[in-house]
């Protein structure tokens, strides 16, 4: 039996955090379904597609094996249901403080109750457990130097985003 899982997220844009999150889960599980979401919560930078295409330019940078990973979005629509649908066993969450674990513990809970699937929750690596989406997009936003946190192709995008806006 395959085992997939879904790793979602808003990933605007994909810090280095969320690709080793994403290579971490392709050890684990046969396919891993990487899935831009859409947060009502958050006013993205960026659209959908332009988020899947940075994390696909990301994966080939960091050359990490594409071959188990699917690139996919949810513009509305339940979480679980995606899960459903697309056979998934596992939704992976990263996490980087006991904050994250406080909101995505009630998450993790509707999810199962909604498709029975599990969270697996990975903890972010040594050293990139303090980098997010928006400290990277105000970090770049106020001329600092965001290198360190994202892909080389990551960080030319949200220049010219921001240089463009
Ligand atoms: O990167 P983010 O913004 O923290 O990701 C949060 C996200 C998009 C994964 C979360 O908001 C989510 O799971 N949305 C899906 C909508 C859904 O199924 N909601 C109901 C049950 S939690």
């Amino acid at each position: 039996m395959k085992h997939i899982a879904v790793y979602p997220g808003s990933f605007d844009p994909a810090t280095l955090g969320h690709l080793g999150i994403l290579k971490r889960s392709t050890k684990l599980f046969d396919e891993v379904h990487v899935l831009v979401v859409h947060n009502p919560s958050k006013t993205p930078l960026f659209s959908s597609s332009e988020r899947l295409n940075m994390i696909k330019q990301s994966v080939r940078e960091l050359g990490i094996d594409i071959s188990p990973i699917r690139f996919a979005s949810l513009e509305t629509g339940l979480l679980a249901d995606y899960a459903e649908v697309h056979g998934a066993c596992a939704l992976i969450k990263g996490f980087r403080t006991v904050a994250d674990i406080e909101y995505e513990l009630p998450m993790s809970q509707v999810n199962s109750d909604l498709s029975g699937v599990e969270t697996v929750f990975m903890a972010s690596e040594p050293g990139l457990g303090y980098v997010s989406s928006s400290l990277v997009k105000e970090v770049a936003n106020l001329g600092g130097d965001i290198s360190k946190y994202v892909t080389q192709a990551v960080a030319t995008a949200v220049k010219e985003r921001l240089d463009a806006n």
